[in-house]
């Protein structure tokens, strides 16, 4: 009896052995195949990017530093974030000097033939800048790659753009109708658009398809008339506004109406990043 209990016992360490080497085998098939890596605990470096450029705080800090960065929830229906303090001063002003020298007047696309259109619903200047035209604009492409979580490969060149009284853009869908424009990259996914300049009076984001409380509006009493259409941003130079033109399950989302309220006091520069489901060729 003796004798075959340690047979059995030896059966089954044996059994043992050869799965445990099995799994070993399949293993080093993986590493070798790369699908499974070991960590090796090396970081790249800050200015390469990664991800360690951005904290996501949800909450507004305390007073003692009001430029700390945080990321307010505006509205679930459209998907939209309001990241405060997103750009320097520096960097807000490389921007809008970089543009200046090639604004020209906007032009809006038609969804009968695709091209580009002179128009009355877009009454602003502007200019595109390449991606990854100078350093200072890949880290901020970097930085809206780390944000959205969307490769920088992935979007369009800025767009920069200014408004002066009384310009403005109606509302409209970041999204295309035609296939002509979405030949390249696929259609757009989401749009980050950042503000950079203060504007004293109008100029908001609107989202007039979105229901807005007015009692939940601290400062309902300084927006437009035209801002008061629905959920509406105010420009602040620095912040970024990302909503999505497409829902999670990849529809697109018609609640992503927006416009850019006239400006009523002041200059309005903006700049806007149009991020794709593809990469986008430049
Ligand atoms: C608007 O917000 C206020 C304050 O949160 C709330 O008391 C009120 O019921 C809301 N109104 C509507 C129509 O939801």
């Amino acid at each position: 009896m003796a004798k075959l209990s340690r047979g059995q016992r030896t059966g089954a360490g044996t059994i043992a052995l050869l799965v445990l080497a099995a799994l070993s085998l399949m293993l080093m098939i993986m590493l070798v195949m790369g699908l499974v890596a070991v960590p090796t605990g090396r970081r790249r470096p800050m200015d390469e990017g990664a991800v360690v450029e951005l904290k996501l705080p949800t909450h507004r800090h305390g007073d003692e530093n009001p430029l700390a960065p945080w990321v307010e929830v505006l509205s679930w229906e459209p998907r939209a974030f309001l990241y405060h303090h997103f750009l320097t001063q520096e960097e807000c002003n490389h921007l809008i000097e970089t543009a200046r020298p090639s604004l020209v007047k906007s032009t809006v696309v038609d969804s009968a033939t695709g091209k580009s259109k002179d128009s009355r619903v877009r009454t602003s200047s502007g200019t595109f800048l390449m991606r990854g035209q100078d350093p200072v604009i890949m880290r901020i492409e970097k930085r809206i790659a780390d944000f959205t979580f969307i490769p920088v490969e992935q979007g369009e060149g800025l767009q920069v753009l200014q408004y002066r009284e009384s310009e403005k853009y109606e509302a409209h869908y970041d999204y295309f109708h035609d296939a002509f424009n979405t030949k390249n990259g696929g259609q757009r996914i989401a749009t980050v658009l950042m503000y950079l300049s203060n504007v004293e009076e109008g100029g908001e984001t609107v989202f007039p398809a979105a229901k807005v409380n007015s009692s939940e509006v601290p400062d309902w009493d300084q927006r437009s008339e035209c801002a008061k259409a629905g959920i509406s941003v105010r420009p602040r130079m620095g912040d970024a506004l990302l909503f999505w033109s497409m829902k999670p399950d990849a529809t697109l989302d018609p609640t992503s109406l927006h416009g850019g309220c006239p400006v009523i006091k002041g200059t309005k520069w903006s700049a806007t990043k149009w991020l794709h489901v593809d990469n986008y060729a430049v």
